[in-house]
């Protein structure tokens, strides 16, 4: 008889403070949620260990070889084949959000951006994504809007519209590359993205 009011309190007590905490929940203050991410590794560790391996197998799914025998096209062809290449496309998208953390260094101490005369050491590049961000950010979502070409095109089953979305993620790629790793070469492949 004692204990009941008193586990009711307790109740009442344990609530209330749920309740506060998730009136914080709801307004997560600015900091609390830069925090949240742990940017360890740098841009260019993800450009090499998730860009490039998943694009590469999101291209080398369709091919056309023209040989002395005529044209061989390859595609996925069973379920297994296309889930496969859709794995590697969903993480291709999703690394395109990666870019856009803040924080994250584009290379680490050391590690060497430019080995060719046009391309940008870290410090540069680091300089003008910083001077147009809004133009890193729509180069990025425009890699992310080309791999969603692409996955609807894996859902289709559709060899060729697969082949088209992957020159379209080519060209995302390229368009980030001409603006901010080599700005100063003369003749990019595709336009680069005007300055904003
Ligand atoms: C939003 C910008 C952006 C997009 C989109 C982008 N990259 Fe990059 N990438 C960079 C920058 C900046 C560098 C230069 C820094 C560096 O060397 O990693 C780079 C460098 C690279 C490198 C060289 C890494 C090294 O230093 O050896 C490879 C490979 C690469 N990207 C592949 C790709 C591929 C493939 C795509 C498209 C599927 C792509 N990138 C899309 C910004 C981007």
């Amino acid at each position: 008889m004692v204990k009941k009011p008193f586990h009711f309190l307790l109740h009442i007590g344990l609530l209330i403070a749920l309740g506060l905490n998730l009136a914080g929940c709801n307004k997560p203050d600015a900091k609390e949620e830069a925090a949240a991410f742990k940017p360890g590794a740098s841009l260019q560790e993800i450009m090499l260990s998730i860009i490039d391996p998943n694009a590469d197998h999101v291209w080398n799914s369709v091919s056309i070889i023209i040989t002395d025998k005529g044209v061989e096209e390859h595609s996925p062809k069973t379920d297994e084949e296309w889930a496969e290449v859709r794995q590697h496309a969903i993480t291709l998208a999703e690394a395109a959000n990666l870019l856009l953390i803040t924080g994250r260094k584009v290379a680490h101490e050391g590690a060497e951006t430019s080995t060719h005369p046009v391309e940008l050491g870290a410090e540069h590049i680091e300089q003008a994504i910083a001077k147009d961000r809004a133009a890193f950010i729509a180069s990025a979502h425009l890699l992310h809007t080309a791999v969603y070409e692409a996955i609807i095109a894996i859902d289709k089953k559709d060899p060729d519209d697969l082949m088209r979305a992957g020159e379209h993620i080519q060209q995302a790629c390229e368009a980030c590359h001409a603006k901010f790793w080599y700005p100063d070469e003369k003749t990019p492949t595709f336009p680069s993205l005007s300055g904003s």
